[in-house]
């Protein structure tokens, strides 16, 4: 990494975000210890964080019975990302068990993730875990304030050290209201800006929400709303619009909200690639290479369309017996939402139309379909990326989806393989040198797996070579760059000489 591209906040920057970016576990000796998140967001937003002396906000993956028990350092010889950040940089938010079930199992998954997720059969609306929903969001705003209080920062804080708070995803729409109103009342100057990491739903979806107006208008105590792509940005100005009478200017993306205008930008998010290459590199070879495999590696989710993807490949077989005893399909899916019934349902279901299909085509020496279910390392997961003939991106709908960035950064072998993706997740608006293929379609898709499987290999190699391309420039830095840029907090050296 050059001096150029570390990317620093020119105040400091809060993050308010669900997780905090470690699950703290309780070891045997009742000591607690952290265990750190591998993920891109964190890779990248964590350093600007510590860099910047900012702090973080979270819920720490465990419930703390007693409330003054301290959060414990990072453990010596620990190089993740957040082995810097220090315990008096984190507020871990500490909810009552209950109440946060009502809210993350309740509300959040069980309303918001379908709905916004355009699955509003699979939705359900629930007052009481509404009433939990706002309770924890209030609370994840006073810690918030908290947090502020402790930079210390005065209302004739110059323009450039003016604190940053980053309000992430779906389970915190409301919070921007009381931090909003408490920095104001209390005369402690921030800057607020939300990214939503979902998608945002059309009108008609959203309406069925019967608290839809409090959400906005939570969303709107921001100064900037960011979302993956322009459709979401749209439907959440036209929302805005027919929901809460705003004024509205589509084409500058902006909404007008109790004298204030909210800007709404496009900011689609990106992956470590640097990380990801060096791990292709140096992953061990994973397949024998006697078949080619078709590679899934998902949250085990109902929108990552799963089940649709198992029966096209299934068709796959029937209709194109060539690929038999040739081509595999590795499916990795990691536990996730385990407490909730939809996701219980899936996992059962996958398991026994996995075992159906096998009991189809399996040959003493082939089975059409290897799962996983179980977190995989990185090193491995660089491997399979790497080691895949086809990439199956197929989700129904989804904000962005990493992994279709990741399967391309890994492709490092020549020639490489192919990458499909589904036109319902934001990566398959922006990789435009995929081949797209419609999950609801099964025979259509297993076509597009047909295709993808036979291509010659000079078109893989220019589709590939566009995409690689693509997500090496817009990778996860840039993103947090576009990010503190829209809020006019991007530290550029230029700008502080001026000031002093
Ligand atoms: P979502 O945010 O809905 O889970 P994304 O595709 O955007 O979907 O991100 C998923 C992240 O989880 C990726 O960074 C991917 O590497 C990681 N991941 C998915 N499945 C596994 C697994 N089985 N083991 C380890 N990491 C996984
Ligand atoms: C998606 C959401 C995140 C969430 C993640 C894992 O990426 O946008 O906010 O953290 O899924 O889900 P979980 O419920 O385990 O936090």
């Amino acid at each position: 990494m050059t001096v150029a591209d570390v990317v620093t906040c020119s105040g400091s920057m809060i993050v308010v975000s669900n997780r905090l970016p470690f699950v703290l576990k309780r070891l045997e000796d009742g000591r607690l210890t952290r265990k750190a998140s591998a993920g891109g967001l964190v890779t990248a937003v964590a350093p600007v964080v510590i860099n910047g002396n900012g702090l973080w906000v979270g819920w720490p993956g465990i419930h703390l019975d007693d409330p003054n028990e301290p959060i414990p350092e990072s453990e010596p010889g620990d190089i993740t990302p957040t082995a810097g950040l220090k315990s008096d940089k984190v507020v871990a938010v500490r909810v009552d068990p209950n109440i946060f079930d009502s809210y993350y199992n309740g509300c959040c998954n069980g309303t918001f993730w379908p709905l916004f997720h355009s699955m509003p059969d699979r939705a359900t609306f629930k007052s009481e875990e509404w009433k939990d929903y706002v309770t924890v969001n209030k609370q994840f705003a006073e810690c918030t304030i908290q947090a502020l209080k402790t930079l210390k920062k005065g209302k004739d804080t110059p323009q450039h050290e003016i604190p940053l708070i980053w309000v992430h995803d779906y389970q915190l729409m409301l919070a921007a209201n009381w931090i909003r109103q408490t920095a104001e009342e209390e005369e402690m100057p921030c800057k607020l800006g939300f990214f939503l990491h979902i998608p945002f739903p059309p009108w008609d979806i959203f309406r069925l929400l019967p608290w839809g107006d409090e959400i906005l208008q939570g969303m709107l105590n921001c100064d900037m709303v960011g979302f993956h792509i322009t459709d979401y940005c749209l439907n959440f100005v036209d929302c805005c619009q027919r929901y809460l009478g705003c004024r509205v200017d589509r084409k500058n993306l902006l909404v007008e909200q109790g004298g204030r205008s909210v800007r709404v930008r496009p900011l689609p998010i990106g992956i470590p690639f640097e990380r990801f290459v060096e791990l292709a590199e140096n992953a061990p070879k994973v397949f024998t290479g006697e078949h080619k495999i078709v590679l899934g590696v998902d949250r085990l989710d109902y929108t990552k369309g799963l089940v649709h993807r198992l029966l096209a490949f299934e068709m796959l077989l029937e209709k194109h017996p060539e690929h038999r005893g040739q081509v595999s399909m590795m499916q990795v899916a990691v536990p996730s939402r385990t407490d909730v019934k939809e996701y219980q349902e899936l996992k059962e279901n996958l398991e026994q139309l996995i075992g159906r299909i096998n009991g189809k085509f399996t040959t003493p020496n082939w089975s059409p379909i290897r799962y996983i279910y179980g977190q995989v390392s990185q090193d491995e997961l660089a491997g399979f990326y790497r080691d895949a003939f086809v990439g199956l991106v197929t989700p129904l709908r989804d904000g962005m989806n990493l992994v279709a960035k990741e399967f391309v950064a890994c492709q490092i072998n020549s020639p490489p393989g192919v990458l499909i993706v589904s036109p319902f997740a934001g990566a398959g608006e922006t990789m435009h040198e995929a081949l797209v293929c419609n999950p609801y379609e099964i025979a259509g898709a297993a076509e597009v797996i047909h295709r993808a499987l036979t291509m010659p290999e000079d078109e893989r190699i220019l589709r590939m070579n566009y995409l690689r391309r693509r997500e090496k420039v817009n990778d996860v830095n840039f993103w947090t760059k576009s990010f503190l840029s829209a809020m006019g907090s991007l530290f550029t050296p230029e700008d502080h000489d001026d000031v002093g």
